[in-house]
């Protein structure tokens, strides 16, 4: 059963980090766009283990976004990442269920995560993810708007229909920090 890291310290959240360096494969930013697009702190990190070794993680950012303005709890997931050695055995959908059950009891309305929908969409659907079809926004280290595609949502509260945002036309921005 995956464990949850409440508030994790810059500490704790970079060695993680060295995990999910050494398991990702090659990301398709460099790491100075990494390090300018990807700069918030998780609120959350999941974290699998097998027989006391490290198999998986899942970071969650919370925050408060805006909406057809309407106010909503944003769960963004990111850093989805499992041992190699450790793959296809379920780890991860384990980590994402349990991220459900978190950003539940955190009061998150709407969870959004960026993919490769190509590649892992039929895997994040299995989780209930649905394909956002249109970018989303953040802002980046130097404040300037950047687009991103590759959204998935999910609904977590009643009080989203995500169809609704996923049909809309209205901008959805996620504030400060791609996940
Ligand atoms: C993507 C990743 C997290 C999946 O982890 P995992 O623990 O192997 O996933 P699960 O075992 O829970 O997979 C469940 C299902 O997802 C699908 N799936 C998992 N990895 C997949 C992949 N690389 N390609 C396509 N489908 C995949 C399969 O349908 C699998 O079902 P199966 O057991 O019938 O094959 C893992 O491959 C990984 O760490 N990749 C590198 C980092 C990465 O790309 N993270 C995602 C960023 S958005």
């Amino acid at each position: 059963m995956p464990t949850v890291i409440d508030h994790p310290s810059k500490i704790i959240f970079h060695r993680l980090q060295k995990f999910s360096d050494q398991h990702w494969g090659k990301h398709f930013q460099s790491p100075e766009e990494t390090k300018i697009n990807f700069f918030d702190n998780p609120k959350l990190i999941i974290k699998a283990k097998i027989d006391g070794k490290l198999v998986g993680l899942v970071n969650i950012f919370i925050r408060t976004i805006t909406f057809k303005g309407i106010k909503l709890v944003l769960g963004g997931i990111g850093g989805v990442v499992t041992h190699q050695e450790f793959r296809r055995c379920g780890v991860a959908t384990a980590t994402l269920r349990r991220a459900v059950i978190e950003m539940e009891k955190q009061g998150v309305d709407i969870s959004l995560l960026c993919t490769d929908t190509d590649k892992l969409g039929s895997f994040y659907q299995k989780v209930g993810y649905q394909i956002l079809g249109r970018p989303y926004y953040y802002f980046n280290k130097f404040g300037q708007e950047k687009p991103d595609t590759g959204g998935m949502i999910k609904a977590i509260t009643q009080k989203v229909n995500v169809t609704e945002i996923i049909n809309s036309s209205d901008k959805l921005s996620v504030g400060n920090s791609d996940f």
